[in-house]
């Protein structure tokens, strides 16, 4: 459930219209609900209760410092993967007790600043990262936290581009390799290799690779004690699916009780790092319509956000559900459209074939389901500047990043000395 409705024919976001907020900020805008935000969090917190878990939120999902600031308000850690991340995080208050690092490329100033901000732990997924790992740390005279994220050879059954846990995909260290891998790292100085992380994917409707990948991690996890390691630690990652049209994702409840039947004997300090399921629903883009165009076979309904702004749709195929700010009269006819933006790419197109009853210029369109990986992926093409982010807290607004500016993007370019 989420806090965006219909009053009175018009679509708010809590107690705000969003009318109101595309007339004072402009159009594009992206739009987030404190009281989803919170909502989702508390149901996903609720859900793992039982294992008096940690609960980072994947800040690749929204890394707005105000959105992390609310669930980081709640009690929510960070898993972040970069020194950028990581920055937001503790800016918005997170204590470093509650980081995770995590990512398959770290560098050695990734692992410094990792290691110089005292995160909790770092999930390293291979063993060169370990290796220089522990140089850094023998180097600030610390000692690392460490998880290891096994790839368990499971196929999340998602999106090919958001599956990452089978042995073609990069991530992680193969499950059967990993046994060696831990008897290898654990001499190594400067780190303590307490743990075991995994995560599968994105976008995941179904449990049952959830249960096949935790019950590998758990089999392994007691293989490595009975090695004699002392494994603390169990980072279950993030992936829990979320309903953009039709799927029928588990509830967090639901992923919290299979999540106990499969490793809840092993007594280990549990983590979790979800991103989507939090923040995906908890977000709208605002857009207007600049025209209408018929084509022969086709219509074509161009706004003013494109691909650059969300590239969900043509990247993975995405479908967000798009809606009038103004709700249409019941029963006015569906007519078929093309949704699409103003950048010269055929692939600019937040919808196809979408049925929508009638829009005309100036019509305002919700694109729903945009909290989640969709500022966060945008891009300046086309020198479209960044669009802004509000987030509406009941009967209040604030911009909490403002609108970029031609000027902003111009600002950080120069002429070389040989064209002055
Ligand atoms: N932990 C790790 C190690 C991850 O790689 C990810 C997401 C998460 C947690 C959070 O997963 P979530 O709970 O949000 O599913 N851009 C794509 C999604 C990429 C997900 C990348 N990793 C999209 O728009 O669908």
């Amino acid at each position: 459930m989420d806090h965006f409705e219909y009053r009175n024919g018009e679509l708010y976001a809590e107690d705000v219209s969003l009318r109101l907020i595309a007339d004072e900020v402009g159009s594009p805008v992206y739009v987030y609900s404190t009281a989803t935000l919170e909502r989702h969090y508390q149901a996903f917190a609720n859900g793992v209760s039982g294992l008096d878990p940690l609960v980072c939120f994947a800040v690749k999902a929204n890394s707005n410092i105000a959105v992390i600031k609310t669930l980081a308000r709640l009690g929510a850690g960070a898993d972040v993967v970069s020194v950028g991340e990581l920055k937001r995080a503790m800016a918005a208050g997170v204590p470093a007790s509650k980081i995770i690092y995590s990512g398959v490329g770290k560098s050695e100033v990734d692992l410094r600043a990792a290691l110089n901000a005292g995160v909790h732990q770092i999930n390293a997924e291979s063993e060169a990262e370990l290796e220089l790992l522990s140089k850094v740390a023998v180097d600030l005279g610390e000692t690392a936290q460490v998880a290891i994220r096994i790839n368990p050879n499971v196929d999340a059954k998602t999106h090919e581009k958001i599956t990452t846990g089978k042995s073609e995909n990069k991530f992680g260290v193969d499950i059967a390799l990993a046994r060696d891998v831990y008897g290898r790292v654990a001499k190594l100085p400067g780190l303590r290799v307490a743990g075991v992380a995994l995560h599968i994917g994105s976008q995941l409707t179904d449990l049952k690779p959830y249960r096949e990948a935790y019950a590998k991690a758990a089999e392994f996890v007691e293989l490595l004690r009975s090695d004699g390691h002392n494994i603390t630690q169990l980072d279950l990652g993030g992936g829990l699916g979320i309903t953009y049209d039709a799927e029928i994702a588990p509830s967090p409840a639901e992923y919290g009780k299979m999540v106990k039947e499969i490793v809840g004997h092993l007594g280990c300090n549990v983590s979790f790092e979800p991103g989507r399921l939090i923040a995906g629903n908890a977000g709208v883009l605002i857009t207007q319509v600049i025209f209408i165009k018929e084509g022969i076979n086709r219509k074509f309904c161009i706004i003013d956000a494109a691909m650059n702004d969300l590239i969900r749709p043509t990247l993975y195929n995405a479908y967000h559900d798009i809606v009038p700010v103004v709700e249409a009269p019941t029963g006015a006819e569906q007519l078929t459209m093309d949704i699409v933006g103003p950048i010269c790419e055929s692939g600019d197109y937040l919808a196809k074939g979408r049925k929508m009853a009638a829009l005309s210029n100036g019509d305002l369109l919700a694109v729903r389901t945009a909290g989640a990986y969709a500022a966060v992926m945008a891009s300046v093409y086309n020198s479209r500047p960044l669009v802004p982010e509000v987030l509406v807290h009941g009967d209040t607004y604030s911009v909490i990043r403002r609108r970029w500016t031609v000027e902003d993007m111009i600002a950080l370019e120069t002429f070389p000395e040989w064209q002055s």
